[in-house]
């Protein structure tokens, strides 16, 4: 399905990013993993996908940074002459009540899961417009939608970038780009690891499924969207949430 393309996966070195990753080579797609202190997760990574025949490389980037995610892009660029598709996955959790949420707390979030989204869109846009073609697909969260406790820096980072996507889809769409959102639920990932069994229990019985979702479940849906079989479809938010926020 995505046999030839290009793709920039941010944050692919573990989680919901790797699974995309493996996916899309899976699918005959050339990838370059971002990460930003996995060194180790990400040489295992590049190794399996080496060793099933795919082509990949990695470069380290903080995309919260502008000027890493400027390099990123042009890594990918000069490696493989061309960026068919962008993943924005990377991001964070800093978890507080509202009124022990600190600025620190509430900025880094709002950083690399909003800005970080921005920038790398920014500089994949620069070269998708000159090629009239590409798939920018985000990850956003239930939480953009629904709210939570304790998650306020979270809920606003993964609403913005709903809205920001739906502006950019708007903009880009007369060149022949897509912009779409895939919202996660509950997925089993290092980053729900951190949830005591008490909340995990708890969100269980808020879930029509009755289960966490697996990172392959989130992949499944971004490969949707980055294949042709998506071609009329933009500024659309898909929830891969187990019917959570229906
Ligand atoms: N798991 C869930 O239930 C869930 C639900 C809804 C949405 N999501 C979203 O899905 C995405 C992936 O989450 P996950 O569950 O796979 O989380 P995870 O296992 O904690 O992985 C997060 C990834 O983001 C990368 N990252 C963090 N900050 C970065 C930065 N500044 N620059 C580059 N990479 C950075 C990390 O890279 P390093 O390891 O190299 O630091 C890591 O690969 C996130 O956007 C998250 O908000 C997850």
């Amino acid at each position: 399905m995505l046999t030839g393309k290009v793709a920039v996966i941010t944050g692919a070195g573990r989680g919901i990013g790797k699974a995309i990753a493996l996916q899309f080579v899976q699918q005959g797609s050339k990838v370059v993993v971002n990460y930003r202190s996995s060194v180790k997760q990400v040489e295992e990574l590049l190794d399996s996908i080496r060793n099933a025949g795919g082509e990949a490389i990695a470069v380290q980037a903080d995309v919260s940074n502008e000027a890493d995610a400027k390099r990123l892009i042009e890594e990918a660029v000069k490696q493989y002459g061309r960026l068919d598709i962008l993943v924005n996955n990377a991001g964070i959790t800093k978890d507080n009540l509202l009124m022990r949420m600190t600025e620190q707390e509430f900025d880094s979030v709002l950083d690399t899961n909003l800005k970080g989204t921005f920038f790398c869109t920014k500089y994949a846009a620069t070269v998708m417009l000159k090629q009239r073609c590409g798939k920018i697909i985000n990850i956003s969260s239930v939480v953009g939608l629904m709210g939570n406790v304790g998650q306020a820096n979270y809920a606003a980072s993964k609403a913005g970038v709903i809205g920001m996507s739906k502006a950019v889809a708007r903009e880009l769409a007369s060149r022949g780009i897509t912009v779409n959102v895939v919202a996660p639920g509950f997925i089993e990932t290092d980053m729900t690891e951190q949830l005591s069994d008490k909340v995990k229990e708890a969100t269980i019985t808020n879930i029509p499924l009755k289960r966490y979702g697996v990172a392959e479940e989130v992949a499944g849906a971004v490969g949707f969207l980055a294949s042709e079989a998506a071609n009329y479809i933009t500024g659309q938010v898909l929830q891969v949430d187990g019917g959570l926020a229906m």
